[in-house]
């Protein structure tokens, strides 16, 4: 018995990282899986894993920001699948390390249009569909950026506080209906989007110092979210809504310290 058996997902971000990671645990789980992201040879690897372990899964090459595309994906899910049980909205963009006054009106309009409006959008179709088939399951990817500062640009922090709150407003929105609307808020993953500083940190040879700042003392491996997304998706957290679960080692749960002055 699977965890998630006779349930459909639409994972975004799948091509990649967390959401590579997401759906194939999620088709381990039973799940049949619609993947979407805008990188077609990753997409198409992570479609391979699955079936090569005997998993259902359908890939969309796509921008999940785009309102009709993800109105198209929500009712392939449910054509193809017979139901829209879980989304999960993970695509995203850092948008680079840009310092606050070097920002741009475009830059921010691209990172909130794929960070915020596309959870957003998935929201928007992915809900009446679940409400109608009486219950659900979307998980959106924060971050602890949208926590506090110090953890990205500052477009990709607000953008992630808006997911936050884009979880929060939704699940209070969809009260009554067995909707469940969550975040998870990953610390530090090796993953595509951050390749660049495992790569830099491995080059000089200080990769030991990577994510020493948590009490884990290590940075996070893509399955570790996914393990969470596995639980949010599943009914085993069926009183689980409203929330931003932080995944990041402990990072979050402390102000800065000086070592060994303050417990
Ligand atoms: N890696 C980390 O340390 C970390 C920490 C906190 C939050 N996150 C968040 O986790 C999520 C997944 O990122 P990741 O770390 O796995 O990075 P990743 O770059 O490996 O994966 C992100 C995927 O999203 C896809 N994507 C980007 N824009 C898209 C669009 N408009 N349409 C379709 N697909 C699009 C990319 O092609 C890529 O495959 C993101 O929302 C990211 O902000 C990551």
């Amino acid at each position: 018995m699977g965890r998630l058996d006779h349930k459909s997902a639409v994972v975004t971000g799948a091509g990649s990282g967390i959401g590579r990671a997401s759906a194939t645990l999620f088709a381990q789980e039973g799940a049949k899986v619609l993947i979407a992201d805008l990188n077609e040879d990753g997409l198409a690897q992570t479609k391979a894993e699955i079936e090569k372990a005997g998993g259902q899964c359908l890939a969309r090459p796509v921008d999940i920001a785009a309102e009709d595309t993800v109105q198209d994906l929500i009712e392939t899910c449910e054509r193809e699948f017979g139901s829209l049980d879980i989304i999960y909205a993970n695509a995203g963009i850092s948008g680079g390390r840009v310092p606050l006054l070097e920002g741009t009106p475009e830059d921010w309009m691209e990172i909130l249009r794929v960070n915020l409006i596309g959870p957003f959008l998935a929201i928007k179709y992915g809900a009446p569909k679940m409400v109608a088939q009486g219950g659900g399951s979307i998980i959106c990817t924060a971050s602890v950026a949208g926590l506090r500062s110090g953890a990205g640009a500052t477009p990709y922090s607000a953008s992630k506080a808006g997911v936050i709150s884009l979880v929060q407003t939704s699940a209070n929105q969809l009260a009554g209906t067995k909707v469940r609307v969550n975040a998870i808020c990953p610390g530090l993953i090796e993953t595509g989007m951050t390749k660049p500083v495992f790569d830099r940190a491995r080059e000089r040879g200080s990769e030991h110092k990577i994510g020493q700042l948590n009490p884990m003392k290590r940075a996070g491996a893509p399955i570790e979210i996914a393990q969470t997304a596995l639980f949010l998706a599943s009914d085993e957290s069926s009183y689980v809504n409203g929330q931003a679960i932080a995944v990041d080692g402990g990072l979050s749960s402390s102000h800065p310290v000086v070592p060994g002055h303050m417990a």
